[in-house]
């Protein structure tokens, strides 16, 4: 063998230990949800395709149900680097300063899951997402967690049956809005204090996916639940910037494609998940679920369609239409 190859060999050898011997690069997965819900499972396996696809050069850690941050804390512990990823809900964003992302907390606004696909995957997804990168923060995807259902200790079936009930929130203006128009009392808690909240009756009532509901055992404080499907919960799957475009460009290659994977396999889960936990919550039998009469539904739009019109100055008019225009084409 020649000098000149034996010396290329052993440079690559030598490379190849250098890589090995590194630490490897770690990457904190802060969330609020328990593992068991499709944000919760979409997390894990971002892990394993992460750690699979950069050989051990990435090491995720994922800190599930408000272990190391809860709601507010975990965007500000992002933008500080004290954690490199999260996934927080599209309600969480507005404190940011990034109040457009509160369009997808109108009610209604998603007549169904393809419509909603269609404004996530397509440029109007990508130019929110954008908005963020200002804050130091870079968005990488939308994990779906399915419509929500409202909660309380007494049967809601018509809009005057909120009035005065005391209801749970996420940091939401537009969440704020919808619960007003219904004629409750909207307040904002963080999800980690939603339980306990609700035990105590320093809150009556709150809305949230069957997944969440179920995995914090909601149902258990909750004498009613209605399956009204009148917003829509989803992510943004997010990282800090600094930190992201510090990566080497194969490793961020690795983790885009990671981050693939995981995307398609929590869109694959969520809407089962949700349709086993409301099964699950039935099960229970502490909770009458209840399903609204077209009349009632009717009745609920007209209480909550005029939010639109009304949030129009917070999240801008044109956005509005533009996602009206997408998901009529569905
Ligand atoms: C909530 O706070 O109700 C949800 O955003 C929690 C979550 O992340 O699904």
């Amino acid at each position: 063998m020649q000098i000149k190859t034996l010396v290329a060999a052993f440079a690559v050898a030598l490379s190849m230990n250098a890589a090995w011997a590194q630490a490897p690069i770690v990457i904190k997965f802060s969330h609020v949800v328990a593992t068991d819900t499709p944000k919760g499972q979409a997390a894990e396996r971002f892990k394993e395709q992460a750690e699979k696809l950069t050989k051990g050069r990435v090491k995720v850690e994922v800190y599930p149900n408000s272990q190391l941050y809860k709601d507010k804390e975990e965007l500000e512990a992002l933008q500080l680097g004290a954690v490199q990823m999260l996934a927080p809900s599209l309600a969480k964003f507005g404190p940011l300063g990034v109040k457009e992302f509160e369009a997808f907390d109108l009610p209604y606004i998603f007549p169904s899951k393809a419509a909603l696909y269609a404004v996530t995957e397509g440029p109007i997804g990508k130019g929110l997402l954008k908005k963020l990168e200002p804050k130091g923060i870079t968005g990488l995807a939308y994990w779906d967690n399915g419509f929500k259902i409202m909660s309380a200790n007494k049967p809601l079936h018509v809009p005057a049956d909120f009035r005065g009930q005391k209801m749970r929130i996420q940091s939401s203006k537009v969440l704020d809005a919808q619960m007003r128009a219904l004629g409750a009392n909207p307040q904002v808690l963080a999800f980690s204090e939603v339980y306990q909240a609700l035990q105590t009756g320093v809150v009556d009532g709150t809305e949230n996916p069957p997944s969440n509901m179920y995995t914090q055992k909601m149902h258990e404080v909750q004498k009613h639940l209605t399956v009204s499907n009148h917003g829509y919960l989803g992510y943004a799957v997010i990282v800090n910037k600094k930190f992201w475009d510090g990566l080497p460009a194969d490793i961020r290659a690795q983790l885009e494609q990671a981050m693939r994977d995981a995307t398609t396999f929590e869109k694959a889960i969520a809407q089962r998940d949700n349709d086993l936990a409301l099964e699950a919550i039935r099960k229970a039998g502490k909770t009458t679920i209840y399903n609204l009469t077209p009349a009632e539904q009717a009745q609920w739009r007209q209480a909550l369609l005029p939010v639109h019109k009304q949030m129009e100055g917070r999240i801008g008019k044109d956005l509005i239409q533009a996602i009206s225009r997408e998901t009529a084409k569905k």
